[in-house]
């Protein structure tokens, strides 16, 4: 019912002719995948440039932050609408890097989320607890908030369009992941959360993604969970290879 997700967070790697050429390395790679929809996110300058490449094929462009408003007096920002004319039909909103290093909060990203539904972009709304949070047993508890939080407001009509990312703070980037089963009674949760606040029916459309050092080793145990619907990756996009093997993985 679910068409699983694979979205590529390239964060801030690859200038223009570097995105554009591991596009182009990637493409072939995956044009055979009918079942899974696969999304690039790579940084703003080389949206575009990727968006080019990937017109005609069935990978999507997404970005990776936006600014809430369309248009205004706010220096260094990119707005939705300057998002879609870019060529992306993703966004990724609440990523921990920007909550930690550029000061986001639960509040910003509602902001966003609303920006990005209002232009038609699908959020990738990225939530998940730290390790001091884990340990404190707040996972569920923190992970509620932070998916409440990003959504007042937002009306069940809006809620297929939404993808949201369940990225525990300290599975990214170090090597260290969930058990496949933790991954999937967080998700899980998730998923019961969304089914109170909109219903079982919209709840049962939108697709949750695990995202923490996903590799092609690992990968086919989280996507073999019920409610988890795919993966956001980050490191292991960067090369077309192992994106493409992540992609292509057989469920374990
Ligand atoms: P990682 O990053 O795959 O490098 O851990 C994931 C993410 O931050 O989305």
């Amino acid at each position: 019912m679910r068409t699983p997700l694979i979205a590529a967070n390239w964060k801030m790697h690859k200038t223009i002719p570097e995105a554009e050429a591991l596009a182009s390395e990637l493409l072939p790679l995956v044009a055979d995948v009918e079942d899974r929809e696969v999304v690039l996110c790579p940084p703003f300058p080389a949206l575009a440039a990727v968006a080019a490449a990937c017109r005609g094929s069935r990978v999507a462009v997404g970005a990776q932050d936006l600014h809430w408003e369309a248009q205004g007096a706010y220096t260094g920002a990119v707005s939705a609408p300057m998002l879609l004319a870019a060529g992306c039909r993703y966004v990724i909103v609440g990523h921990s890097e920007r909550r930690r290093y550029f000061g986001e909060d639960d509040a910003t990203v509602n902001k966003k989320l609303a920006a990005a539904f209002q232009a038609g972009l699908k959020p990738i709304l990225c939530l998940g607890e730290t390790l001091a949070q884990r340990e404190l047993g707040l996972t569920e508890a923190l992970c509620e908030i932070q998916l409440r939080q990003a959504l007042a407001g937002v009306e069940a009509g809006r809620i297929e369009n939404l993808v949201v990312a369940y990225e525990p703070v300290w599975a990214i980037g170090t090597g260290r992941t969930p058990v496949p089963e933790e991954a999937q009674a967080v998700v899980a949760f998730l998923r019961r959360a969304l089914a109170g606040m909109y219903g079982p029916e919209p709840a049962g459309r939108v697709r949750l993604l695990y995202g923490g050092s996903v590799t092609p080793e690992n990968i086919g145990g989280f996507m073999a969970q019920p409610d988890i619907d795919g993966a956001l990756v980050g490191g292991a996009s960067l090369k077309a290879e192992t994106f493409a093997a992540i992609v292509k993985c057989r469920i374990q």
